[in-house]
């Protein structure tokens, strides 16, 4: 008899898991970040589109970031971004693997050398947002920071 009152259980725990889980997936959007491309880190201040980074109008309220981290900064360093605009981060590295983490916001994504990994976000508060280095990348890791002005 309580062997069926656990199966019950069980299957009770694992729908409520797929249950939040599903919801977190598609009703919040979060999102794994995902491999768009292959670049060569050597070239990246040749290859477009970050041979010019910054922010880059691509239709109706919506923007393209495309942003460089090296040791140890990001390049644009700080950003103004128009409220509600609907921003894809396109993000790669020069050197070695970084972190990207928007703190306050759902966007973390790792940096590799050789990929551009994206992350498109609707930023529709005004604030001041700091994007941080997660991933151990050096002596200079703790003051690897850039900024993101939503107005
Ligand atoms: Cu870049 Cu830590």
């Amino acid at each position: 008899k309580y062997e069926k009152i656990w199966l019950i259980f069980g299957i009770g725990c694992l729908f409520v898991f797929l249950t939040v889980l599903g919801v977190s997936a598609f009703a919040k959007g979060n999102q794994p970040p995902s491999c768009l491309t292959t670049i060569d880190p050597e070239k990246v201040d040749q290859t477009p589109p970050f041979n010019k980074p910054g922010l880059v109008k691509t239709g109706n309220n919506e923007y393209q970031l495309n942003m460089v981290a090296s040791a140890f900064a990001y390049t644009p360093a700080q950003v103004e971004i128009p409220k509600g605009a609907k921003v894809t981060i396109n993000i790669t590295t020069k050197d070695v693997i970084h972190g990207f983490e928007v703190v306050g916001t759902n966007i973390n994504m790792m940096v590799e050398p050789g990929y551009v990994n994206s992350f498109t976000k609707t930023f529709d508060k005004t604030g001041e947002y700091t994007i941080l280095c997660n991933e151990y990348c050096g002596a200079g890791h703790h003051m690897m920071t850039a900024r993101i002005k939503v107005v």
